[in-house]
């Protein structure tokens, strides 16, 4: 069966089976930044953004996908052109492995595209899903909370309220 999707912008056609999961469709096409960690929708390291929501791909079908838009990691920014939550990982220190990261930075994305001003007791909700059994989530909340007012910045110097 056909699959159509856009990912990070640009359409896409697979042929797929129908019990083939969107993680692997995504990694098989070189979106390596999707990571595998427990396979049974746990971990988080294999989240992805699926139209607006931060999804395990591990646990969907690719099927499910059908004419979705997804944004993966890569999508997000670039050790060139970071992202504001991922310059802040890095620069709080949020990442030590940083097998949990890609997932973490998809639900922190997630989560400040659909409420642009969350509080700390959000920021810890959306990560719910994020195992990382390295930083003890410490930095990584305080680089989201830098990552919003970043965000807000930019935003309100967009609206020429800053
Ligand atoms: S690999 Fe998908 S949730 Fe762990
Ligand atoms: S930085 Fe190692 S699992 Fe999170």
């Amino acid at each position: 069966m056909k699959l159509n999707v856009a990912i990070n912008g640009e359409a896409k056609e697979f042929d797929i089976h129908p019990k083939d999961m969107l993680l692997d469709v995504l990694r098989d096409d070189g979106y390596t930044g999707v990571k595998r960690g427990c396979s049974t929708g746990d971990c988080g390291a294999c989240a992805i953004i699926l139209d607006g929501k931060a999804v395990n791909s591990c646990i969907l079908f690719a099927a499910q996908a059908e004419g979705g838009k997804i944004t993966t990691v890569e999508g997000i920014g670039n050790p060139k052109v970071p992202s504001p939550v991922q310059r802040e990982m890095t620069d709080a220190g949020g990442i030590q492995c940083g097998f949990c990261v890609p997932g973490i930075v998809v639900s922190a994305t997630a989560l400040i595209d659909e409420n642009p001003e969350p509080t700390e007791d959000e920021i810890r909700e959306a990560l719910d899903g994020n195992l990382c059994r390295c930083t003890g989530y410490v930095k990584q909340i305080e680089a989201i909370t830098l990552a919003v007012k970043e965000t807000r910045k930019t935003r309100g110097a967009r609206l020429g309220v800053a």
